[in-house]
């Protein structure tokens, strides 16, 4: 098998083509290799003198690692992301022992690419690694309980197809626990197998990613929702849902019928999330710490170690405090900063890079003729912080 850094060999045939990037996994067997999956690795930090003496071919391989790298970059465990996991960690602890009806289900809502997914496997990844350090042996491929063989799978996660119905859902479940099943078959008879195999392989979290999909327009709404709330309550298992807008859609229906209604908003606890605000001292705090984290993670030999969480205003401005615009942009920054030699993320470099749509059209309405920073304070919150309040 190659290794994902074999991605670019030109030596490589088609037969052993591997992405190194992740996508979604879709079945437990793709979350399993999720969770095994392991970051390419930080290329050594050789000095600037280092990089200028290696040979051509060094300095090939030598990039070709730190692209890798840059494209991994890292996934910041935020302010935001640890409040939320612990809010989830409380209330599976809390609905450990609860009969169906007591128990909440967490529904996390949020713009468009603001993380939640990210959020959501990292609880998820985090939940199901705990669980294998403390009980290896369920992991072990043919543990047995009582008299059945059982493929333990603590952790479910579906991403829900666009436009998807109650029985998509079903399907979606049964595919990802690999079970058989005829496209013909009826919702209930899929839905009562797939349950039945959840309980058997002992799932405790079921993640629902991009709940939004589902068709919850008010009439169909309520057919989810009834769905949804049977395979709840047939599953002693926490759920777990993502998506945008989900407050106003019909899985909370919130404010839009009557009591039949609030079954599932008085079900489920909402969560939300939103992208990194810059009002209170605190807020800055924790946008700076994003930066940093992610500044701390670049390997390039120019770069002035704490510049970049110095231009903090001017990326919140880029990037209107979203985490995926600021590593969209830190990260193509980092491969042109290889690929120009310029060794170095700084506002010349920045300037060139176009990122998503949203974000470019929402900077170029703003102002933003700021110049380039001073010279750092000691603390790069002080100055402005000073003038905000
Ligand atoms: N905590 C984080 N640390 C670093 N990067 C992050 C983090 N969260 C999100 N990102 C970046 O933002 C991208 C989008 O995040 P994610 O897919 O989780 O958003 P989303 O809210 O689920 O989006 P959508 O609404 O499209 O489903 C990620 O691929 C990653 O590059
Ligand atoms: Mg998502």
């Amino acid at each position: 098998m190659p290794t994902t850094t074999a991605f670019f060999d030109d030596n490589d045939g088609p037969e052993f083509f591997e992405h190194p990037g992740l996508s979604e996994p879709r079945t437990k067997l793709e979350w399993r290799a999720y969770l095994n999956a392991l970051p390419p690795a930080k290329p050594a930090n050789l000095t600037l003198t280092g990089y200028e003496r290696l040979d051509t071919e060094g300095k090939t391989l030598h990039n070709k690692a730190r692209f890798a790298h840059h494209s991994s970059l890292v996934i910041v465990r935020t302010a935001q992301m640890e409040r939320i996991h612990h809010q989830m960690r409380r209330r599976m602890l809390t609905n450990a022992h609860q009969p169906a009806g007591a128990r909440r289900g967490i529904v996390v809502d949020g713009p468009a690419t603001v993380g939640k997914s990210t959020l959501v496997k990292m609880f998820a990844a985090d939940f199901e690694h705990q669980l294998r350090r403390e009980h290896p042996e369920r992991f072990e491929r043919s543990y047995r309980s009582e008299s059945h063989t059982i493929d333990y799978t603590p952790v479910v996660y579906v991403n829900i197809p666009s436009q998807a119905t109650p029985k998509d859902l079903s399907v979606a479940l049964a595919d990802y626990m690999g079970m058989p099943y005829r496209t013909s078959a009826t919702k209930s008879a899929i839905t009562n197998r797939v349950l039945a195999e959840m309980r058997r392989c002992g799932v405790q979290l079921v993640v629902i990613d991009d709940a939004h999909f589902m068709d919850l327009s008010l009439k169909e709404g309520k057919v989810v929702n009834d769905h949804l709330k049977y395979i709840a309550n047939h599953t002693a298992a926490t759920f777990i849902y993502t998506g945008v807008d989900l407050k106003h859609s019909g899985l909370f229906l919130e404010g839009t019928g009557g009591s039949r209604v609030t079954q599932t908003s008085g079900r489920n606890v909402l969560i939300h999330m939103q992208p990194f605000a810059r009002t209170t001292r605190e807020e800055k705090q924790d946008w700076v710490s994003v930066i940093s984290a992610m500044e701390d993670a670049l390997v390039l030999y120019r770069h002035e170690p704490g510049s970049l969480k110095r231009e903090w205003r001017y990326l919140h401005q880029r990037t209107e405090g979203n985490i995926s615009s600021l590593a969209e942009l830190i990260r193509e920054s980092a491969a042109e900063a290889i690929l120009t030699g310029a060794e170095a993320i700084n506002r010349t470099v920045m300037n060139h890079i176009e990122i998503n749509e949203h974000a470019q059209t929402a900077y170029d309405s703003i102002p933003h003729d700021e110049p380039e920073p001073p010279a750092p304070p000691q603390n790069c919150l002080d100055d402005d912080h000073r003038e905000a309040s």
